[in-house]
């Protein structure tokens, strides 16, 4: 028998539960990961409140994780028994001591990055790895805005950025955070509880605002970002930690200086196994350089998951967090 967090009702963290199961067989195409380390991520929180509609209930949790394979479904060629691995899509049911997936969602780990930076950095850092590198690609040289610039995004995404000879502009809500994000390599910081975003951004860049402004804050953050961006800049929203923006009227774009807009996720991006594999490859490199340096700050059993997750939600958590089974 394993241990699995499900839940069978949306809510706070008290619908999360622990039960015992009996690990499945990997279908045809599947595998079977017997979990070392898994990520903790927002989406996580979306699916448990509903924001985001889980497939089926009761429904297991989260997508991120890493681990060794522990048994291969029919059909499977590119991965065997015994092999280290990580993946950051799939089915939810990552908050499990063994989870079965797509295989093509499945990546080999290289040996010098250990399960527990793999299982803190490979949602965050794919998703970084989208962002600065495709959604807009950073050439070195911008002068940018990134929200939540200490939390788990944030803390790989400013350091990505920074190696790409970027000057990252990032929010934080504390003092503490700031410090962080400076260390992370953020170039100034902001903090959006106590400053006026809008004029410091317009001081830090000597009023040509950025072409860029990377949210995922969402609802509270989201006049201020577009009024940070330089005309014909792009607003990527790509998260809801303060709730989803909603009602919003395209006109606002015109009004704001003909600006762009997009909603990206890292499964519109990791969309066929050759771009999943080339991302990898980019994010392994970036942490086997150590250009990027994953913080995982907390830790928490799979049985703390309910409190891990109310940490997260409630800004008390910095970088990354990890359940270990
Ligand atoms: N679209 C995608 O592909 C994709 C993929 C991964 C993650 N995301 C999004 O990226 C964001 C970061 O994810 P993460 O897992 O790394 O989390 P995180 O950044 O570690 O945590 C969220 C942070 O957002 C800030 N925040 C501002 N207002 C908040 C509020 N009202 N409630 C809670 N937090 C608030 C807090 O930092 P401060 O205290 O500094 O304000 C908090 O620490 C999330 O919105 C997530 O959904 C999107």
């Amino acid at each position: 028998m394993a241990k699995r967090i499900q839940f069978a009702r949306t809510g706070g963290p008290e619908v999360l539960e622990t039960v015992e199961v009996e690990p499945s067989e990997p279908k045809a195409g599947e595998v079977r990961v017997k979990n070392h380390a898994i990520g903790l991520n927002f989406i996580d929180i979306y699916f448990r409140t509903g924001l985001y509609p889980a497939p089926a209930m009761p429904s297991g949790l989260g997508t991120e994780g890493a681990g060794v394979v522990d048994a291969v479904g029919e059909g499977v060629t590119h991965l065997e028994v015994g092999d280290r691995v990580a993946y950051a899509q799939g089915p939810l049911g990552a908050y499990s001591q063994y989870h079965v997936l797509p295989a093509d969602k499945v990546v080999q780990l290289p040996e010098d990055i250990p399960f527990e930076t793999a299982a803190a950095a490979m949602l965050k850092g794919l998703t970084s790895q989208y962002l600065l590198r495709q959604t807009f690609p950073l050439e070195g040289g911008e002068t940018i805005l990134f929200h939540a610039a200490a939390g788990g995004v944030g803390s790989i995404a400013c350091q990505w950025a920074k190696a790409l000879g970027v000057r990252v502009i990032g929010t934080v809500g504390s003092a503490e955070k700031a410090e962080l994000a400076m260390n992370n390599g953020a170039w100034a910081t902001i903090n959006y509880r106590e400053e006026n975003v809008v004029e410091r951004v317009r001081e830090l860049t000597n009023g040509a605002m950025v072409p860029v402004v990377y949210d995922s804050v969402g609802k509270d953050t989201w006049t201020t970002s577009l009024d940070c961006l330089a005309p014909r800049g792009l607003m990527v929203s790509f998260g809801n930690a303060s709730g989803a923006v909603e009602g919003v009227n395209v006109g606002i774009l015109n009004q704001k200086g003909s600006l762009y807009l997009t909603r990206p996720s890292l499964n519109g991006y990791a969309d066929t196994r050759e771009r999943f594999e080339e991302m990898c490859l980019d994010l392994f490199d970036m942490l086997e350089s150590g250009k990027v340096k994953v913080d995982i700050a907390q830790r928490f059993t799979l049985d703390e998951a309910g409190k891990a997750q109310e940490a997260l939600a409630s800004r008390r958590t910095t970088g990354s967090t990890i359940l270990i089974p």
